[in-house]
Formats: structure tokens, C-alpha cells, sequence
């Protein structure tokens, strides 16, 4: 994945790891670029003039020394089937993150990646055919996002902080796509129940959350208890008791321990 010879326009295209990898110097979205490709094919690039968040309000701000990378993944069978992938996706991230060194690392629901109340990384999957996945990775690495967005100061964490060592953007991206591979064997080996399993043994201790949802003003306060075998998040309420709610309902989620 040879970043230094693409151009804005015409990416450099290259055999990785049996993945078809497109680089390009920039590019809007490496999400919506990769949309129509066919599954193991991979968009890379230096920036994103339109980087998209989880939410259609939130931009990510996607400069330069980042990892902005979107792997597309086969989705065989009901399109249900595959509602873990988004979670899976992000765990199998920190796993690969831990092993390269990063301490303290978690999951945030539905898949943040966070050091702290600091986000390292986050994961928006699309899916634009049946039969695939986009799984769009958004990873700080040398990049600085809070320079040009000064409200993002103490938000955001960025590898190069925890990780000292000579390593590249190239780097990572072998890292998440070894890891996304992974995942996508095992979620079809071992099956989603068993992944829904792992997932809810990794949250960590439940925390107290503030939920905004998509589209309404006020918010909901409860205890969050992992997920569903859809994925979809759990909450007890003091009011309601149990809800549960998946990733599209949800425009924020907040921690408030
Ligand atoms: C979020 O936390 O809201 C999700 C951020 C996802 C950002 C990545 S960067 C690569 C890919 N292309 C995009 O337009 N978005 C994702």
C-alpha cells in the first residue's frame, strides 16, 4: 500500500495480503469510494475532504498522518445475519491495537475506540450491497485533529502519543486489515451468538450512560448493560427499566463515569 506514489485523482492500485488495495493521495470518503467495489478490495488515503461520522451532523476531521481506511468485507446470507459486524469490526481493532502496544484501550458502544474519555479511533459501517460490508476506519495516528478543530482539544487521543517507535500509516493499515480478516473468520467459524458473548464479557465494568436519540431533544439516563445477539444496546432506566436500542436510534452516546 504504497502512499507516497498516489496521486489525488488516480489511485495506485496494488495487491496486499490478498486484498486489492486502492491508494489516493485525497479523496472525499474512502467509505462512499469503496461502496460499489467487490468484497477484499481496500480504499486508503492521506485525507478526506469529506470524511464521514456515525451521524450524518458529524464530520471526521480525516488530516494528514491519519489512518483513513475503508476494507470491504463479504456479507453471504440475510442482511440481519450480519448486525454484529459493526461490534465485531471494532473489537477485533482493540485486540490488534493491545498487541501492538497501546494500553488501556476499550470499546465504546457501538464501536469507539477510546483510550480514557479520549477517542482514538472510530468505525462507521455501511452497507451499499447485499452481499458486502464497508467497514470505514477512522484511526489518529501522527495526525493532530484538535490543531485545525480546537474543540476537539482533550478528546481525542492519537497513537504516536502511546506508542513510541518507528512505525507508519502503512503500518496500521496492515495491522486492522490482518485484524478485520480475522474477524470475519471467525465471526463465520465460531458464529455471532458466541460473538455476542465475547462482546458483552469486554464492556468492562457497566457504567452510567446519557443517550440522545436520533432525532429527539431530550435524553435518557441509565445503567448500560452490554448488548443483545443483534448488538443493540441495552440500558436499564430507573423510569422504564430495560430498553433496548441499535446503532441507528442512538445519535450519542455519553459516559458519566
Ligand atoms: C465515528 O466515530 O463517528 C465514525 C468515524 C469513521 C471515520 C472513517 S475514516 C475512513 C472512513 N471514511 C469515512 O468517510 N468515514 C470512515
Amino acid at each position: 500500500m504504497d502512499a507516497v506514489l498516489a496521486t489525488t485523482h488516480v489511485p495506485v492500485t496494488s495487491r496486499f495480503e490478498g486484498w486489492r488495495a486502492h491508494v489516493f493521495e485525497e479523496i472525499e470518503s474512502t467509505n462512499t469510494c469503496a461502496g460499489p467495489l467487490p468484497a477484499w478490495s481496500v480504499v486508503r488515503a492521506d485525507t478526506q475532504t469529506g470524511g464521514r461520522g456515525r451521524t450524518p451532523d458529524r464530520r471526521w476531521v480525516s488530516g494528514e498522518g491519519g489512518l483513513w481506511l475503508s476494507a470491504v468485507l463479504p456479507c453471504p446470507g440475510s442482511r440481519t445475519k450480519w448486525e454484529l459486524l459493526p461490534l465485531a469490526a471494532g473489537w477485533a481493532i482493540v485486540g490488534a491495537l493491545r498487541g501492538f502496544g497501546v494500553p488501556d484501550l476499550r470499546l465504546r458502544w457501538p464501536n469507539d475506540i477510546m483510550i480514557g474519555r479520549r477517542k482514538l479511533a472510530g468505525l462507521l459501517v455501511e452497507r451499499y450491497r447485499n452481499d458486502t460490508a464497508v467497514v470505514g476506519v477512522g484511526l489518529n495516528v501522527f495526525n493532530h485533529p484538535e490543531l485545525d478543530h480546537p474543540e476537539l482539544a482533550g478528546q481525542t487521543a492519537r497513537l504516536a502519543d502511546l506508542v513510541p517507535g518507528a512505525y507508519t500509516v502503512d503500518d496500521t493499515a496492515r495491522l486492522v486489515l490482518r485484524a478485520l480478516r480475522r474477524m470475519h473468520v471467525h465471526l463465520l467459524g465460531a458464529g455471532f451468538r458466541v460473538v455476542a458473548d465475547e462482546l458483552n464479557h469486554a464492556w468492562g465494568e457497566p457504567r452510567r450512560v446519557e443517550v440522545t436519540l436520533t432525532g429527539r431533544a431530550h435524553t435518557i439516563e441509565g445503567l448500560f448493560q452490554g448488548i443483545d445477539q443483534h448488538g443493540r444496546l441495552r440500558i436499564v432506566t430507573g423510569r422504564e427499566g430495560p430498553q433496548t436500542y441499535d446503532a441507528t436510534q442512538v445519535a450519542l452516546l455519553r459516559e458519566l463515569e
